[in-house]
């Protein structure tokens, strides 16, 4: 069976650097944030170009104190509407209710599987305050035309960058770069993935910078002062120095991960399944390989019997989810369309010449 993803084989190659680290981790007796994370944090933000990186528990976490922060900052209040692609992982909704605003689902382009910029406009109301962009499946969202957007109406720009580190667009700018605050994270299936739960922000803004900072940190300012009621959201210091090896690694398995979505794109010959469209190759890290056909069930199916391990990104769309059943009678065809009819392929930095040949093949005699 070629396996959708084997954590075990990503992480085989790094083993005798994460023993090192462990042992100096070990041996320091210092272990929450400290030097671990503050020097992930600088090599981080070195990365994606940003002024600053606050690391945090998770992606969910990083998204929720950007918005709590903006509260605090006075520049979102309760109830505000913030739009967000229908499409995207739960969390990035989560984020939004759990910080008391409210999420407003917008329609994905259906080529780029990302936010579509007219469809958000239409979405505007005097409530609106900012847009969550999402890049989803590791390209980034239409940077130009969301900028464009959020400045002419003069909102605040957020990106959900959880499945796009290293991604770029037309100027160079990489993820995490191209809006006002950006959540990563570093969940271990990500293209930068640690051992165990971690996210961050980068912002160049350094007012939101401070307050995410003490806010992930019980909103303290010293050890016996707190100005904020604040939460633990930290970035473990562990799963910092693991990420801090692989960062070295992250544009090198980025190019693998473009070689083998070159490849499918080349082998794969089949009119009824749709292959993954962008602009340019070398700004997509392919976090997720994403096709369509309309009969997605049976395609899993058959792959899966023919021994190929697929997944779908996702399933069940947010407005169907019983945690927002309010939101059922929302009319999205295009992304109840998407949620039946993607699946995504296996495509991992380990993955062999001969492996893809017979997952494209496979691919190729569908019918
Ligand atoms: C698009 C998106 N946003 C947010 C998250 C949440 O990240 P985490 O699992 O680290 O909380 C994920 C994680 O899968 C994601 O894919």
């Amino acid at each position: 069976m070629i396996k959708f993803l084997d954590l075990k084989k990503v992480n085989a190659r790094f083993k005798e650097e994460y023993e090192d680290v462990f042992n100096r981790f070990l041996n320091s007796g210092n272990y929450i944030l400290g030097e671990e994370v503050s020097k992930f944090e600088s090599a981080f933000k070195l990365y994606c170009g940003t002024g600053h990186c606050i690391g945090t528990s998770n992606g969910l976490d990083a998204l929720r104190l950007i918005f709590e922060g903006y509260k605090i900052l006075g520049k979102l209040h309760d109830g505000d509407e913030i739009l967000v692609p229908a499409n995207t992982y739960i969390a990035s909704v989560l984020a939004i209710s759990s910080a008391n605003l409210k999420p407003i689902l917008v329609e994905p382009d259906s080529i780029s599987f990302n936010i579509d910029v007219h469809k958000a406009k239409s979405a505007l109301t005097h409530k609106t305050k900012a847009i969550l962009g999402v890049h989803l499946y590791g390209q980034l969202y239409d940077v130009h035309g969301l900028e464009t957007l959020c400045k002419e109406q003069d909102l605040i720009l957020i990106e959900d960058a959880a499945q796009a580190h290293g991604s770029s667009c037309f100027d160079g700018r990489k993820a995490g770069n191209v809006s006002d605050a950006a959540a990563f994270s570093f969940y271990p299936t990500k293209n930068l993935g640690a051992l165990g739960d971690a996210g961050a922000v980068t912002t160049n803004d350094s007012a939101l910078a401070e307050v995410v900072n003490k806010l992930r940190n019980y909103g303290r300012t010293s050890v016996y002062d707190n100005d904020l009621k604040g939460y633990n959201c930290r970035l473990d210091a562990l799963q910092a120095a693991f990420l801090r090896i692989k960062l070295n690694h992250l544009d090198s398995d980025n190019q693998k991960r473009r070689s083998i979505a070159q490849q499918y794109l080349s082998l794969i010959d089949n009119d009824q399944i749709s292959l993954p469209q962008f602009t340019h190759i070398n700004e997509h890290v392919f976090h997720l390989f994403v096709i369509k056909n309309v009969n997605r069930d049976r395609l899993k199916s058959y792959l899966f019997e023919n021994g190929v391990e697929t997944f779908i990104h996702y399933p069940k769309a947010i407005h169907h989810q019983k945690a927002y059943s309010h939101l059922k009678t929302l009319h999205l065809p295009i992304t109840s369309k998407l949620h039946n009819e993607i699946l995504s392929l296996p495509l991992n930095t380990y993955l062999k010449s001969s492996e893809i040949e017979k997952i494209a093949n496979l691919l190729t005699n569908f019918r």
